[in-house]
């Protein structure tokens, strides 16, 4: 395979194209963010890097709080919709049609309609250039029931979550594996020759 070599750039894939909810104890916004990801396990860190002029970045700074909303696919137009109009000028609630909710542990609302929700409180702020990234912990997480199986476990490949690479997005499709499933033993049919 033959490579050309590009200059340093912000590019991976997939990401998640996430809507960040967020208030100013007045007013609640809307901003969406595929800057984002896991950081640690335990205690559970996330992340979030957030331009300073966006008008989300003082509501977060300041209530030092936001709750990461997942994006099903049928919701990718309200994601895209969050993440081009500011929150200074319309109410993205409104004009999306998104219904909010009372988080567990911080002031911010969740999206009803997102499937999963992180609630996080903000630990570090670091300038990076272009964006700061708030450092968070998860210090809830709010899932919808309707992924939990009988057994309580969740199954996350229901929600029919959105992806988003290189300024597309897509919805995510079929299951090629699981978790270590490249080292897992074959279960021995004893009952193959009787
Ligand atoms: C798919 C997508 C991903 C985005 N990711 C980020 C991001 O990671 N950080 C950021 O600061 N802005 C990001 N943006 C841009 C903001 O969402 C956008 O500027 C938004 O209108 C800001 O809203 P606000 O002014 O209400 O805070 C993204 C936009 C889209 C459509």
């Amino acid at each position: 395979m033959s490579k050309v070599v590009w200059k340093g750039g912000a590019l991976s894939a997939p990401l998640p194209p996430v809507m960040v909810t967020c208030s100013d104890g007045e007013k609640d916004n809307i901003i969406t963010i595929a800057w984002t990801g896991i950081v640690n396990t335990v205690p559970p860190k996330t992340y979030i890097s957030v331009r300073p002029s966006r008008h989300s970045y003082d509501m977060i700074k300041n209530s030092g709080e936001f709750a990461i909303n997942l994006t099903p696919a049928p919701l990718i137009k309200s994601a895209d919709y969050c993440g081009i109009y500011t929150g200074s000028k319309v109410d993205k609630f409104e004009k999306c049609g998104l219904t909010k909710t009372a988080a567990s542990q911080i002031g911010a609302p969740l999206i009803e309609e997102c499937p999963l929700a992180l609630e996080c409180r903000v630990t570090d702020i670091i300038p990076l250039g272009s964006h700061h990234m708030f450092l968070a912990d998860i210090v809830a997480v709010d899932v919808d029931e309707s992924l939990l199986g009988g057994d309580g476990k969740l199954h996350l490949e229901k929600a029919g979550l959105a992806a988003f690479a290189h300024g597309e997005y897509f919805e995510l499709g079929k299951k090629i594996g699981n978790f270590g499933f490249s080292v897992k033993k074959k279960k021995k049919n004893y009952n193959k020759n009787k």
